[in-house]
């Protein structure tokens, strides 16, 4: 089975600037070793068939790096916001199981995905000024689902990130909706 920073390289080409990429291709070998072989949904609900096989969780999440970048020019963000953006769409199913591999995917996932992020971010030392809004972006991507906050009121509580994260994450969910370029990801 491939790595994660392996599965992911597609994504590198999609970052404005290289750093950004270097520290996304080792971030993800951090990810918890279950990431790349759960489902992205434990119960089959809320999301497409394809992404909840073996793999799906990692497929899943490829296809919202994806979505933000292709829909990244609607929200005007800079390079440096564009970035930022895919980082948090990397990163925001990454504990999806909690910080320990539950049976089931965790209610309270996206603040623990946005802590985890923060800890890997100190971890590799990782200097961006918009780490605060990919934080509250990960935090938010739950949008009036989440069950561990107050809901957030979309789209003034999220900030250009955080509504373009959660826009992504909801059209890549779409049981109607599929990727070609992740047809032969899924596969190893
Ligand atoms: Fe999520
Ligand atoms: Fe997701």
């Amino acid at each position: 089975m491939q790595t994660n920073s392996e599965y992911f390289e597609p994504s590198y080409a999609w970052f404005k600037f290289q750093v950004n990429a270097d520290f996304v291709r080792k971030a993800v070998d951090m990810f918890p070793p279950y990431f790349a072989e759960k489902p992205a949904s434990s119960t089959g609900k809320y999301h497409a068939t394809w992404s909840n096989m073996k793999g799906g969780l990692r497929a899943h999440t490829l296809a919202v790096a994806y979505m933000t970048h292709s829909l990244s020019d609607a929200y005007m963000l800079d390079d440096r916001e564009h970035d930022a953006a895919l980082i948090a769409a990397l990163f925001h199913d990454a504990v999806k199981y909690g910080f320990g591999c539950g049976p089931h995917t965790s209610k309270t996932h996206e603040s623990e995905g946005a802590i985890f992020f923060k800890r890997v971010a100190d971890r590799l030392n990782y200097p961006n000024a918009l780490n605060e809004q990919i934080y509250t972006a990960i935090a938010f991507h739950q949008g009036r689902w989440a069950v561990c906050d107050p809901s957030k009121i979309f789209p003034d509580d999220f900030g250009k990130i955080g509504q373009l994260v959660h826009i992504a994450d909801m059209v890549a969910s779409r049981p109607e909706v599929r990727f070609n370029f992740l047809e032969t990801s899924l596969i190893g």
